[in-house]
């Protein structure tokens, strides 16, 4: 496993995360705990140090399964968080005023529920779980989060991009106002290379990388046929045309990775691993043979930067396909 820093925070993140979302079970199919823990103790085991969950997984679920999983463990792992918007609207319109979505009341409570759910007094990164360039003049909820974290609940403040705009981050970074981001970047959702990379770089703020697999197309193991359970979101993600003509992108990208030595989710997860200002990558885990799999690519030497420049071309401005 390799490290890097996550900005100016102080902690060093393994290029290999844990995205915790499918452990809550609400979003994807059966899940089972054994195979949460299983998943988690490899993962670790293998140098994984920073796991990826938000209330909104599982009402809490997520986090309280990791909570059980760090119990008495010697070794800091970090754990990020995201606390939800009060009125549940995931894609906030400029006429909502941010004091209905995180309110400083609301915020305070909130953080104490996550500190709770995850059996600690200070959460290691705290994330707002969307955002509206809206609130970029009046930012109240991140000055309420900076509070907060002078008061020692929290380490490291942040917002997980909205996927409809994610550049809306760029103005609070400038500010000072972001330790962290987390942010899309994958072979298809390339646009955070223009502005937001670099202004996070320029900012000193960290970047995690999330849905390197755009939910799994980019491992290369969907075809037209496949169908997802009953209490899976990726029926909807894929719904009509959009699995056969992700899946006929996918079988491109397949060709140019063809002969480099990397499998095709190799490729996808050192994909954003390759692009400067990005400390790590937060693949979704499910079971230890993800585990396995997912960390082994922190081992492999990086993407040689001619594979890098010749899959820009699978870029795909699709628009936003969550429900
Ligand atoms: N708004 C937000 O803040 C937000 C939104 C989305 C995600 N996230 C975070 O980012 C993390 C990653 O995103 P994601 O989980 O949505 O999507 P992803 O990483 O693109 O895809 C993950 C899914 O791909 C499958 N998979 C994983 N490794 C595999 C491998 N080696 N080979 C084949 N299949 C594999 C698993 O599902 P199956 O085994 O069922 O196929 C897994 O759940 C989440 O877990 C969450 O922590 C945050």
């Amino acid at each position: 496993m390799k490290y890097r820093p996550l900005g100016k925070t102080g902690i060093e993140v393994s290029e290999i995360g844990f995205g915790a979302w499918a452990l809550g079970e609400d979003w994807w199919g059966r899940q089972s705990d054994s195979d949460s823990l299983a998943a988690l103790e490899k993962a670790v085991e293998l140098g994984v140090n920073h796991i990826d969950t938000a209330a909104a997984y599982g009402g809490g679920k997520s986090e309280r399964i990791i909570r059980d999983f760090l119990k008495g463990r010697a070794g800091k792992v970090y754990v990020a968080t995201k606390v939800a918007p009060q009125t549940h609207i995931w894609r906030p319109s400029p006429w909502e005023k941010w004091d209905a979505a995180y309110s400083e009341a609301y915020l305070r409570q909130d953080v104490e529920t996550r500190l709770r759910n995850l059996g600690t007094d200070c959460l290691d990164i705290c994330f707002l779980h969307t955002w509206t360039r809206a609130w970029n003049r009046d930012p109240g909820p991140l000055l309420a989060l900076a509070k907060l974290r002078k008061e020692g609940k929290i380490r490291a403040v942040g917002i997980s991009t909205p996927e409809h705009d994610q550049d809306a981050v760029n103005d609070p970074m400038k500010a000072g106002l972001l330790d962290a981001v987390q942010v899309i970047y994958n072979l298809f959702d390339q646009d955070a290379s223009a502005e937001l990379l670099p202004t996070a770089q320029a900012a000193g703020t960290g970047v995690i990388v999330r849905v390197a697999f755009d939910e799994g197309s980019l491992t290369g193991k969907y075809t037209p046929d496949t169908q997802f359970p009953e209490n899976d979101f990726r029926r909807t993600y894929f719904k009509g045309e959009r699995l056969r003509d992700t899946v006929e992108r996918v079988e491109e990208i397949r060709k140019d990775v063809a002969g480099s030595g990397y499998a095709l989710p190799q490729a996808a997860l050192l994909y954003p691993l390759a692009q400067p200002g990005v400390s790590a990558v937060i693949p979704g885990i499910r079971n230890p043979a993800q585990a396995d799999l997912n960390t082994a690519v922190a081992d492999l030497p990086p993407l040689p930067r001619p594979l890098v420049e010749k899959l820009r071309r699978h870029a795909w401005r699709r628009g936003v396909w969550y429900p």
